[in-house]
């Protein structure tokens, strides 16, 4: 079967493109989507995409990938840097998740520079914009295949 992927984008990412794009660069959400659903297409993979500004539903998303899917990728948006529910929402589903931020966090305010998600997360890409995302499905499948044919 295709590999299945969640990307979760959180709160606030809703607003991309309009939002502090000197940051966060021009792309809208639907077009960071579209690209990303473009890329999926073209490798056989599937993806779910959802985006919410609520804790619990993105804790609820985690929580049922666990029943089908083979990895995330998350941008948790300012959530990264206070949920503690959310970090312990991907530890307990043992799935291989990446975080992603679209701007450099560690290049920005102190707030930002620390990640409650990060030591739960297989890693972090952040600071590329929304190729960032691409970068990390990339990653999630280039292990996918590699268990799946070892050794080629
Ligand atoms: C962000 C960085 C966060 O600090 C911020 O709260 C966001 C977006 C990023 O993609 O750069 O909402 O996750």
């Amino acid at each position: 079967m295709n590999p299945q992927y969640l990307v979760i984008h959180g709160p606030n990412l809703n607003l991309l493109g309009m939002r502090e794009p000197e940051i966060y660069g021009h792309e809208t959400l639907e077009e960071i989507n579209r690209r990303l659903r473009v890329w999926a297409e073209q490798e056989g993979v599937s993806l779910r995409i959802i985006q919410s500004n609520d804790e619990g539903a993105i804790i609820d998303a985690i929580q049922e990938a666990r029943t089908w899917a083979r990895g995330i990728v998350i941008n948790a948006g300012a959530y990264t840097h206070t949920s503690y529910a959310i970090r312990d929402a991907l530890a307990a589903i043992r799935l291989p998740a990446i975080e992603v931020h679209l701007s450099n966090i560690h290049a920005r305010e102190a707030f930002r520079r620390r990640s409650l998600i990060a030591p739960v997360c297989l890693g972090q890409i952040c600071g590329l914009g929304w190729r960032g995302y691409l970068l990390a499905l990339q990653a999630l499948l280039a292990r996918d295949r590699e268990e799946s044919a070892p050794g080629e």
